[in-house]
């Protein structure tokens, strides 16, 4: 008889310290009250599999360690049916279980792959996987439900509905992430695979749970190097510490490896020589790994080598790695992200969003069966509003996936707190209407709408080494709801929100009710402060994606275009007189958006060029709907430190305290978006704020007009991200501002504006009259994910706010600062604000 009790990889036991590394996989102690007094658990678990790498295998020990760790009982758990007789949870695939014995549960016909059944029933729970994974699945969903205290009986059928559902790792072999917000790689380290990939099995874990079945390990930009023998084995014992929960592994390769790395004198791709390269290496790739999952490939674009450098098609690029990993049973992903990024911003009939179906369209058909184009959501690149990419209508004979961003590349670098699930929905639930027929994104993806084989999601992650895996507790929610999605992508964004705040946080009610409503709140508050109408986030373009630079979104040769001038904002994209982008969908819509009446507001300038005196639908004018936007945006963020407040008691400590920070930091760097926007605008057009509020505030002492001691003004860039457009800086170690309050007495909130560079760590001490009112440093970069500036300017302005401070008037204020290394304290001013004030 074998028995194994507690023999898994790692413990999932509750830590002491709730650090976030267990995810929503917690498995915390469910209260008593949660629990069903004639709660009857099966005797045993039944894993119908002794092979240690065999997801089956891996369900028996998840839902012992599970069980154990919800209800604090242990269960037995045996692998053959001999071994016990008494009632089970029973976990198998459909031909383990019916090739072993005639059960009653007749479900293998609608069982899709990696589909599973579910059955709890008096005392009984059957789960049955149609692949191992799928069982896996199913384990993980009745895990699931008694984590949330679910316990009712259960008969359901579940199967995803696209079968790819893949994460990409955007992993450097040097360790570091392209647009990671969370420490470095835990794939590669010092251009090779580490030897401890504890870690990459965890989060494997992670993405079985949510129905992940592969994941590509590193960058798009791909480094040729990681196809060295060395690397093919490393690669292999990252699949290997992948495999028990059923995650396959692929890679994303260079084009140019042939040259680069082969040294072949070319990289053409209907070259004999590169072809049996390929071939070769590919050979190598599936010795070490059979089940590995393919290839993704990111060519022509932004740089990287590709096809069209021979002449080539990008069709002969994509099947010359399909014919490769053929034989595999292998899949390329080609990435539809493909465009010119010199293109000249004078011309006004240029238009990088057009650029992917023009590129396409022309080659559908000519795909291999087994490659997928991987398409952006929208068809520029992750921002705030896109609408769909019209290229899911357009290459109808070829297989396609929808690329999600999980990491917050162009949406707050996951210190500003934005759930991504609604914004997702936006364009899975879109009907592009491909010949007048319901043609719904989540359909063509999951190859229902044109009957393509394959298809599905690809969902950028990058998670790092720091414990929380994406640098913040909340925003996991994203990486959650982006594996349901892809699994059923007809689910309730919020319903989504909630399961996962249960499994993190438990149910208690205020707790639930605080997180849904500042995630669901977040994303249209995001918008409202960044860009709004569709006229994508407004940040700097140019440099880190993080904070706000409008100028930055025109005049560049990436395409990225407001066409923002004195009189009016968008891109006309029309047919009529524009860049003709609204034509590439299918009739229907291309209608709807060559008009102005029948485009919705919040596209509105993603279509079309107009006045900022334009009226929308709302009845406002363009600039007073992005003045009152970014206005209302902002004061919501405002509202989310407060509410999480509210769970101080509820909330385990670590965890409260750092998404406190964090959502006090989004409310500082709210203000700073809101101001840098409408200031830019106003500037621009020289149209005031009808609500006065604009260039105004009456509560500010600007740094430049407070008694100085060793600091001088400077300016910063772009100017708007200063108030009153100017800062103040050290000119020896340390120095003071201080100014005289004339305000009347009574209790304010306190804010200090001031920029926190990377570079060093300046000392600040606030004083009201003598009292030390705050002490802080500059070290955001040590406890914040986003990348930082080595400038004053808008990914570095932000704010400490003191709260509850009582003032006489004629008080003084004072605020000392010491310089560090490059960051010289620099202030930009003080804010003393009424209650229920925010500015
Ligand atoms: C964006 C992003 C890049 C990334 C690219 C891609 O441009 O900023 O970092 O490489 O998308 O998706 O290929």
């Amino acid at each position: 008889m074998r028995i194994s009790l507690g023999l898994l990889a790692f413990p999932v036991a509750v830590t002491a310290i709730e650090n976030g590394i267990n995810g929503w996989l917690r498995y915390a102690p469910l209260p008593a009250h949660q629990r069903p007094s004639n709660l009857r658990l099966p005797g045993a678990i039944m894993a119908l599999s002794n092979n240690k790498t065999s997801p089956v295998y891996t369900a028996g020990q998840e839902l012992q360690a599970g069980i154990k760790s919800i209800l604090n009982q242990t269960l037995p758990l045996y692998h053959e049916p001999d071994e016990w007789l008494g009632s089970t949870i029973l976990v198998a695939t459909t031909g383990e279980f019916y090739g072993r014995q005639n059960g009653d549960v007749k479900a293998s016909a609608t069982l899709a792959d990696d589909g599973y059944l579910l059955r709890v029933r008096a005392g009984n729970v059957v789960i049955l996987g149609q692949t191992e994974r799928g069982a896996l699945y199913g384990a993980f969903d009745y895990l699931s439900r008694i984590a949330q205290g679910r316990f009712s009986d259960a008969d359901l059928v579940s199967n995803p509905d696209a079968p790819i559902r893949w994460v990409n790792q955007w992993d450097n072999m040097d360790g570091s992430i392209e647009r990671g917000y969370a420490g470095p790689s835990i794939f590669f380290s010092n251009n090779a695979i580490p030897k401890n990939l504890n870690r990459v099995t965890q989060y494997a874990r992670l993405l079985a749970s949510i129905g992940i079945n592969g994941i590509i390990v590193n960058n798009v930009n791909a480094n040729a190097n990681l196809l060295t023998d060395a690397n093919i084995d490393g690669l292999g014992r990252i699949a290997d510490a992948m495999r028990p929960y059923g995650v396959q592994v692929g890679i994303s390769l260079n084009f140019a490896s042939p040259q680069t790395l082969g040294g072949l004198s070319t990289f053409d791709p209907l070259d004999a020589k590169v072809i049996s390269w390929w071939t070769d290496k590919t050979k190598r790739l599936y010795k070490r790994i059979p089940d590995m999952a393919g290839y993704l490939v990111k060519a022509n674009s932004e740089g990287q080598p590709g096809p069209l450098t021979y002449n080539r098609t990008l069709a002969d690029g994509a099947n010359l790695f399909a014919k490769a990993v053929q034989p595999h049973g292998g899949i390329v992903m080609f990435r539809a992200f493909v465009y010119d990024n010199h293109i000249n911003p004078a011309d006004l009939k240029a238009d990088r969003a057009n650029h992917a179906v023009e590129f396409f369209k022309e080659l559908d058909g000519q795909f291999m069966d087994n490659v997928v184009v991987q398409i952006k959501y929208g068809p520029i690149d992750f921002q705030v509003r896109e609408p769909a990419s019209p290229l899911f209508a357009n290459i109808p004979q070829t297989n396609t996936a929808i690329e999600l961003q999980i990491t917050q590349e162009y949406l707050g670098h996951q210190d500003h707190l934005v759930y991504i699930a609604p914004l997702w929905k936006t364009i899975l639930d879109f009907d592009l209407r491909a010949d007048d027929q319901p043609s719904l994104v989540r359909d063509v993806i999951a190859g229902r709408r044109f009957s393509n084989k394959h298809g599905g999601y690809a969902g950028v992650v990058n998670v790092g080494t720091n414990t929380t895996w994406l640098g913040s507790h909340l925003a996991m929610s994203n990486l959650y709801a982006f594996g349901r999605l892809a699994w059923d992508p007809t689910q309730d964004s919020q319903v989504l929100l909630e399961d996962w705040t249960r499994l993190t946080f438990g149910s208690d009610p205020l707790v639930l009710g605080v997180i849904t409503e500042i995630s669901m709140a977040s994303w249209p508050a995001y918008e409202n402060y960044t860009g709004n109408l569709g006229i994508q986030t407004l940040t700097d373009i140019l440099y880190t994606h993080y904070g706000p630079n409008p100028a930055s979104q025109d005049n560049n040769g990436w395409g990225q275009w407001t066409r923002a001038d004195r009189y009016g904002i968008g891109m006309d994209r029309t047919v009529s007189t524009g860049t003709g982008f609204s034509g590439q969908y299918p009739a229907e819509v291309a209608e709807k958006f060559e008009s102005i009446e029948t485009t919705p507001d919040d596209l509105l300038l993603w279509f079309h060029h107009v006045n900022y005196t334009h009226i929308l639908k709302s009845g406002k004018s363009v600039i007073q709907h992005f003045y009152d936007a970014h206005y209302d945006g902002a004061k919501t963020a405002q509202t989310f430190p407060i509410a999480w407040e509210s769970l101080r008691k509820k909330v385990d400590t670590d965890r409260f305290n750092e998404v406190l920070f964090r959502l006090r930091y989004q409310a500082g760097h709210s203000i700073v978006w809101r101001d840098s926007i409408c200031q830019f605008y106003y500037n621009l057009s020289g149209i005031p704020d009808a609500a006065g509020r604009v260039g105004k505030h009456e509560y500010r002492i600007e740094a430049e007009t407070m008694t100085l001691k060793n600091y001088k003004l400077t300016g910063v860039n772009p100017v708007e991200t200063a108030s009153n457009l100017t800062a103040v800086v050290l000119t020896s170690n340390s120095g003071e501002a201080s100014a005289k309050l004339n305000f009347d007495s009574g209790k304010y909130d306190v804010a200090i504006n001031y920029f926190d560079l990377i570079g060093g760590k300046a000392k600040y001490k606030a004083y009201l009259n003598s009292k030390l009112l705050l002490e802080w440093t500059g070290d955001l970069e040590d406890k914040l994910g986003h990348a930082f500036s080595t400038k004053l300017d808008g990914h570095s302005a932000t704010r400490v706010t003191v709260r509850d401070v009582q003032i006489q008037k004629g008080d003084v204020l004072k605020i000392t600062g010491v310089a560090d290394g490059n960051e010289l304290a620099p202030l930009d001013y003080v804010a003393i604000l009424p209650q229920g004030v925010v500015d």
